[in-house]
């Protein structure tokens, strides 16, 4: 990467939440609420507590608190600059001035702050659920994967849940990278409005791509780069890690019709396709 994963976030701040509202974010927060919605209540009935691992500027912690009444939300970055967003962004919230949700700087690299993940404070750690969205795609490879499933399985009470959203988990994740250097996938990258480069030459370790992503938003372009490494690698990582429950990949669903795709897309139902076959994101569970 030329720059740490800190800084490259530290440039691009509040500006990455313009991208949220692109079709292609909706279906991922519509898809990622569908599945993280019931481990946010315990069978008791009770919230559960929520640890929110690369939060950014906080969007979807904010939306797990009105999708369910977790207990707290505490959301981690390793950017200041992205914790101080998410900061402002939840400051006239009632659970933020109660401490119901907060954030901290850290790195999901390194063993999480202690005060986090084992609080005195029941309220919160060790948690229920660890949300990752975005963050295993700054691995490059098993082995630092691995490190990252290890502070996630520290930070989760035995029988937890991690959700992740991460690159879609190609099986063949040559073909899937060759298709996008393609005038098709140039084409249909444009209509999303992202576009993806896999990175020539592939990952030292044979495990995947390095990756550019550029959102191509009003009035800036936003860049960034990760790694997009194949489907077996995720689960190889979560067992490495420590995460021994059952593990799943959930099935991306797309609006049904037109109307639906109206209705909460505001586009047609023309707009996705090739988006059953190629979505750009998967979602995996894995129970510790
Ligand atoms: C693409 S953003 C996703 C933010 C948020 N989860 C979302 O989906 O809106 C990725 C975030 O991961 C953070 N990040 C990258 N490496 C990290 C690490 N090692 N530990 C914690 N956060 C990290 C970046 O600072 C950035 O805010």
């Amino acid at each position: 990467m030329s720059e740490s994963s800190a800084t490259q976030y530290d440039h691009i701040g509040q500006a990455y939440e313009s991208m949220k509202k692109i079709p292609g974010a909706i279906l991922e927060r519509n898809n990622l609420r569908a599945v993280i919605t019931p481990y946010l209540t315990l069978p008791d009935s009770q919230g559960a507590s929520v640890l929110d691992l690369a939060c950014g500027t906080g969007y979807y912690s904010r939306l797990l608190l009105q999708w369910a009444a977790p207990r707290c939300v505490v959301g981690i970055d390793i950017s200041p600059t992205m914790v101080e967003a998410a900061e402002r962004a939840a400051a006239e919230l009632d659970e933020f001035k109660q401490g119901r949700l907060k954030f901290v700087v850290g790195d999901a690299t390194k063993p999480l702050p202690a005060a986090v993940v084992t609080s005195s404070d029941e309220a919160e750690g060790p948690f229920d659920v660890v949300l990752g969205a975005w963050l295993l795609n700054y691995a490059p490879s098993t082995q630092d994967m691995a490190g990252m499933f290890a502070n996630v399985a520290s930070a989760l009470r035995p029988g937890g849940h991690f959700v992740g959203i991460t690159p879609h988990p190609a099986e063949d994740l040559d073909a899937f990278a060759a298709f996008h250097a393609t005038p098709a996938a140039q084409a249909e990258m444009r209509r999303f409005g992202v576009s993806i480069a896999y990175l020539d030459p592939p990952v030292a370790s044979g495990e995947g791509y390095h990756t550019r992503i550029t959102a191509h938003m009003q009035p800036v372009e936003i860049s960034f780069e990760n790694f997009h490494l194949r489907r077996h690698v995720y689960e190889d990582a979560a067992r490495r890690g420590g995460m021994t429950g059952e593990l799943k990949w959930e099935k991306v669903r797309l609006p049904r019709d037109e109307d639906e795709s109206r209705r909460d897309y505001g586009v047609g139902i023309e707009y996705w396709e090739g988006c059953e076959e190629r979505p750009h994101f998967g979602i995996m569970v894995v129970e510790k």
